[in-house]
């Protein structure tokens, strides 16, 4: 049983802890695991650049860090002007690859996860419909087919490459009724009280200031008006999290750095363990002034829809 256990525990993280916290709590020997806890520890005390070799596309943790604390987080775990600049040039990188990884990271769910929070939203045939961080287009393309030419969707997204993609997929679907506008989701180039509704997949996580932003998307709705945000989040309970670790940290970025950018899908689940959990970001969401605000996990918790009215 130890040995199954010590052998599942070299690709699952949370079985490694486990397993340790089990024999010993000595950060010394917790660095010398293999898998993302050793790896999260050293990369918590790297300096700024990417605290990683990827070795065929297995991640390799630089342990000998973990001795200096006085050094800067990674970049997943900064929220300044750097992750933001690293943050559009990565998406700009992967952008040509972007929704081909998406279905098959996802196994195809993301469709499904996007259908689910248009229909959360209970919108209006002629709701006016703000998605940011659209990215690639998708979910604002299935608000606009929901909604139909009587509705109308802006798209936003500070990435060109990203939104390029998403306005050609568009006009291929004839969808006259989405504008597509280069903009810092922090920063919307709009006067208050615009939109009937909010919608930001896959994206809160990334922005440096998510309390911030909350402020910004509440000032652009109209009184009544709603948000619905999509985000990947882990997993609470054995075993899915330990199936989701072994994927999440050993599959996705090799399969990731075969196809399109290896630090991309790096960066994606790291920037998912330092995502706020659950009940905080329903918290800034309040802190905002949204009222009515709940959260549902979608498949078996790998993405959570956080929702608020504009009261
Ligand atoms: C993971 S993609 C999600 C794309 C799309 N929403 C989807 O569902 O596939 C995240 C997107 O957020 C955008 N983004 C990140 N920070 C942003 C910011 N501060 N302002 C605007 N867009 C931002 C990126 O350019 C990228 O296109």
């Amino acid at each position: 049983m130890f040995v199954l256990h010590k052998w599942l525990g070299q690709f699952c993280p949370s079985i490694a802890r486990a397993r340790l916290s089990k024999h010993s709590t000595d950060t010394t020997v917790r660095a010398t695991v293999s898998g993302l806890d050793a790896f999260v520890d050293a990369a918590n005390n790297e300096v700024g650049s990417l605290p990683y070799s990827v070795r065929s596309g297995i991640i390799s943790s630089t342990v000998k860090t973990c001795t200096n604390r006085q050094m800067e987080p990674p970049i997943w775990a900064r929220q300044d002007s750097a992750r933001r600049r690293y943050v559009r040039e990565m998406f700009s990188r992967v952008a040509p690859r972007y929704d081909l990884l998406n279905s098959l990271l996802s196994f195809q769910l993301h469709h499904y996860w996007r259908r689910r929070v248009v229909r959360m939203l209970r919108l209006a045939p002629d709701a006016r419909v703000l998605d940011l961080c659209t990215g690639t287009g998708d979910l604002a393309i299935a608000l606009a087919r929901h909604l139909g030419p009587a509705g109308e969707v802006v798209a936003l997204d500070f990435c060109e490459p990203m939104l390029r993609i998403g306005r050609a997929k568009a006009q291929r679907r004839g969808l006259n009724h989405t504008i597509w506008l280069q903009a810092d989701a922090l920063q919307l180039p709009f006067t208050d009280a615009q939109f009937d509704a909010a919608t930001m997949a896959f994206g809160l996580r990334n922005l440096i200031d998510k309390p911030a932003a909350l402020h910004e998307i509440y000032r652009v709705l109209k009184s009544g008006g709603k948000l619905a945000i999509l985000e990947l989040t882990r997993p609470q309970r054995a075993p899915v999290t330990w199936l989701y670790d072994l994927y999440a940290l050993h599959i996705l970025p090799r399969v990731g750095k075969r196809l399109s950018q290896a630090d991309a899908y790096l960066y994606l689940p790291m920037s998912i363990r330092h995502y706020e959990d659950r009940a905080t970001i329903a918290e800034y969401m309040k802190e905002a002034g949204f009222a009515n605000v709940y959260y549902r996990d979608l498949t078996f918790g790998v993405v959570c829809v956080h929702m608020g009215v504009k009261q």
